[in-house]
C-alpha cells in the first residue's frame, strides 16, 4: 500500500476532473465536505470499497455512508417498503444537501461491503459544491467515511488527511477548511420511531420539527447499538494519556504541566488564580457550540506536537445546540475500550 499521494487543488478545474477519474478507475481520493474530509471510492464497486477498509485500517463491521448528488440517485440505493418510511424519507431528503445522513433499507444494487451484515444503508447529500461536482462527474454514488486512519481524529483540512493517510491513498483534493468541522448526524428511519444513531452537526430538534414525530436516541456503545461505529475508539490524538474531566477538577490540572483543552471562559476563570507552569500547552476554544466544533479536531491534532505529555480535556458546561454531540466526541477521544 505504498503509493504516492497526489495533492490536488479544488481551485484548479482539471484537478476536480482528475479526482473523479481516479475514483472512476477504482482509486481512493480524499474529498472536502462541509462536515469533515471524506475518503471517497466508487460506491458501487466492491473492490474499491474493500480498499477503503484497508487504507483506513477500519473494522469491516463498521458500515460506510454512500454520498449522492441528487435525490433520484439516492432512491436507486434504497427501498421504502411502507408509507411511513416513504414519508419520512421525503421529508428528511427535502432538507438535503446538509449534514444529515439517513439510514434506510438497502436496494439490491448496493454492494454488501458497504454495510456488511446489515440490510440497511446510510445515505447523505453533502452541502459542498466541489464534492457534489465530483459525484456528478462520476455519475455514481461515492462511499465515503472520514479520511483518517481508524481511531484518529477526523480531518477538517487536507493537512490532517496527509498526516494519517499519506502514501495509503491515491490523492487528496484540497478544498480548504471544512465549514462545520463536525460529522453529520445519522438518523435511522426504519425503526418504530425515527432514531438518531450518531449525534452530529444537525440538531435533533430540527429533525423532530421536520418529521413532526418524536425522535429517539440510540447511542449506546454496549447495548446493541444500531450504528456499529459507536462501539469503536475514535478521535484520539497520539499523546501519552487522555483524560476527560469535569470543570470542578480543573484547578488541579491547571497547575500541572499536562496539555489542556478548555473553553475561553474556563481559561479566564482559572487565570485569576495564577499562571500555568512554563512550557505547559493549553488550547482554549470558544464557548459557542458551532465555533467550538469548528476547531475541535484541529485542536486534537495540535496536541500531537506534545506526544509525551498527558492531555486533559475539560468538559464544557453546556447542554444546548450541538454540545451533546461535541461532548460525545470528547468522551470518545479519551475512552479506551
Ligand atoms: O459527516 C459525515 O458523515 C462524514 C462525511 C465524510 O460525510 N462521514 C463520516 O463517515 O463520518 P464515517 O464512516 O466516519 O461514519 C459513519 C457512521 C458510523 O458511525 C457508522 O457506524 C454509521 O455511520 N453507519 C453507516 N451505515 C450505517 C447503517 N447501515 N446502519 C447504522 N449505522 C450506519
Ligand atoms: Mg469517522
Amino acid at each position: 500500500m505504498n503509493k504516492t499521494t497526489l495533492l490536488l487543488s479544488s481551485s484548479v478545474p482539471q484537478h476536480i476532473t482528475q479526482a473523479a477519474d481516479i475514483i472512476k478507475q477504482g482509486g481512493l481520493v480524499a474529498l472536502p465536505t462541509e462536515t469533515v474530509y471524506g475518503l471517497a471510492a466508487d460506491g458501487l464497486s466492491s473492490m474499491a470499497i474493500k480498499s477503503i477498509y484497508e487504507a483506513k485500517n477500519r473494522p469491516q463491521n463498521n458500515p460506510l455512508i454512500l454520498h449522492v448528488s441528487s435525490i433520484e440517485q439516492a432512491l436507486t440505493l434504497i427501498e421504502l417498503p411502507t408509507d411511513i418510511t416513504k414519508k419520512r424519507f421525503a421529508k428528511l431528503a427535502s432538507l438535503w444537501p446538509c449534514a444529515l445522513t439517513i439510514i434506510a433499507k438497502k436496494s439490491c444494487i448496493v454492494p454488501k461491503e458497504v454495510s456488511y451484515g446489515l440490510d440497511t444503508v446510510a445515505i447523505r447529500m453533502p452541502d459542498h459544491k466541489i464534492c457534489l461536482k465530483v459525484i456528478e462527474l462520476l455519475n455514481r454514488p461515492v462511499a465515503m467515511p472520514s479520511a483518517n486512519i481508524s481511531t484518529r481524529p477526523s480531518p477538517t483540512c487536507a493537512q490532517h488527511v496527509i498526516s494519517t493517510l499519506n502514501n495509503r491513498i491515491d490523492a487528496v483534493l484540497d478544498g480548504g477548511e471544512c465549514s462545520l468541522g463536525l460529522e453529520s448526524s445519522v438518523v435511522d428511519i426504519t425503526q418504530k420511531n425515527p432514531t438518531i444513531a450518531r449525534l452530529g452537526s444537525f440538531l435533533k430538534d430540527d429533525i423532530e420539527t421536520c418529521l413532526s414525530e418524536r425522535v429517539e436516541l440510540n447511542l449506546s456503545s454496549k447495548n446493541n447499538p444500531i450504528s456499529p461505529g459507536q462501539a469503536f475508539l475514535h478521535y484520539s490524538p497520539k499523546v501519552k494519556k487522555i483524560s476527560y474531566v469535569f470543570e470542578d477538577d480543573l484547578e488541579k490540572y491547571w497547575f500541572s504541566d499536562c496539555s489542556l483543552l478548555i473553553t475561553k471562559l474556563q481559561f479566564e476563570k482559572m487565570s485569576l488564580l495564577g499562571n500555568r507552569p512554563n512550557l505547559s500547552f493549553c488550547i482554549c476554544l470558544p464557548d459557542n457550540d458551532i465555533l467550538y466544533a469548528n476547531k475541535l479536531y484541529d485542536s486534537l491534532y495540535q496536541f500531537e506536537r506534545y506526544p509525551n505529555k498527558d492531555l486533559v480535556i475539560v468538559e464544557p458546561a453546556y447542554e444546548h445546540g450541538i454540545w451533546p454531540a461535541i461532548k460525545e466526541k470528547l468522551f470518545k477521544a479519551a475512552m479506551k475500550l
